[in-house]
C-alpha cells in the first residue's frame, strides 16, 4: 500500500530548497547505492548528512513529524536524515530494493528502512520522464506528483525511477523504521485508525468510538517496537 501527501512543502520551501540544490556541490549517487544496486544507478545526490542536506532536510522532518496522515501510515518510530537527489541527461535507477538497513550519516543510529518517503521537490513539467515505478502487493503504481508532493510506500517494494530525458528532476528521500515492521498489519491498522477518525467527525461522543479507539492504541501496544 502506498500513500501520498499533497502539499507537504509549501512554495516558498520550495523555492528555497531549489535555490541551494541549484549551487550545491553534487556528487555520483552510486556512492550510496549497495554492491547489487550499484551498476543501475546514474543520478547524483548530495553527500549524506552534509551541512547543507541537514539543513534542507530539518522542515521536511519538521513537517512529516506534525502530519497526522503520515503519522497514521508510517507509524515512525525512527526518520533517517532526508538525502537529496538529482537526475538529468537520460539518469536512471533501474529495478531494486532499496537496504534494509540503514546508518543514519549525522547520528550514526542505525534503523531498519521499513518505510520508503520520496518527496518530489520540482513540476513534472519540469522534465521528461523521471517516474517512479512502485511495485507492491496492489500492482504497479507509476508516481510523479506535482512539486512539494510526498509518496510514502513499503521499503520492501521493487521500484525504479525511469530514465530523465529533458529536463532535471529534483527529489528528496529517506526512510523510516515503522513501530510496526509488518507491512500488513501495518496497513489493517491505517484503515483501523482512518476508520475511526471519520466515525469520531461524523458523530460526537459516541461510546462505540470511545471503544475502538482504545482497542487500535491495545493493539499498537501490543505490537508495537518503542
Ligand atoms: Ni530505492
Amino acid at each position: 500500500m502506498m500513500l501520498v501527501i499533497p502539499d507537504l512543502l509549501d512554495s516558498a520551501s520550495l523555492a528555497h530548497i531549489r535555490t541551494a540544490l541549484a549551487d550545491a556541490a553534487w556528487q555520483d549517487g552510486r556512492a550510496t547505492a549497495g554492491y547489487i544496486a550499484r551498476g543501475q544507478k546514474t543520478n547524483q545526490q548530495l553527500a549524506p548528512g552534509s551541512a547543507l542536506a541537514q539543513t534542507l532536510g530539518q522542515p521536511i522532518l519538521d513537517a512529516l513529524a506534525q502530519h497526522p496522515l503520515f503519522i497514521s501510515f508510517a507509524l515512525p518510530l525512527k526518520t533517517l536524515s532526508p538525502m537529496f537527489n538529482r537526475y538529468m541527461g537520460g539518469g536512471e535507477y533501474g529495478f531494486h530494493i532499496d537496504n534494509a538497513l540503514r546508518i543514519d550519516p549525522v547520528s550514526g543510529q542505525r534503523i531498519r528502512a521499513d518505510i520508503s518517503t520520496t518527496v518530489f521537490l520540482n513540476d513534472p513539467d519540469d522534465y521528461d520522464g523521471g517516474e517512479l515505478i512502485i511495485q507492491d502487493s496492489y500492482g504497479t503504481q507509476q508516481v510523479k506528483l506535482p512539486a512539494g508532493h510526498a509518496v510514502v510506500y513499503p521499503g520492501n517494494s521493487l521500484h525504479k525511477v525511469t530514465p530523465v530525458t529533458r529536463g532535471e528532476r529534483l527529489a528528496s528521500f529517506f526512510w523510516s523504521q515503522s513501530m510496526i515492521q509488518d507491512d500488513s498489519l501495518r496497513g489493517i491498522l491505517f484503515e483501523l485508525d482512518q476508520s475511526i477518525q471519520q466515525l469520531a467527525l461524523r458523530e460526537e461522543n459516541l461510546a462505540e468510538v470511545t471503544r475502538l479507539s482504545g482497542s487500535y492504541h491495545n493493539l499498537l501496544r501490543r505490537f508495537g517496537d518503542v
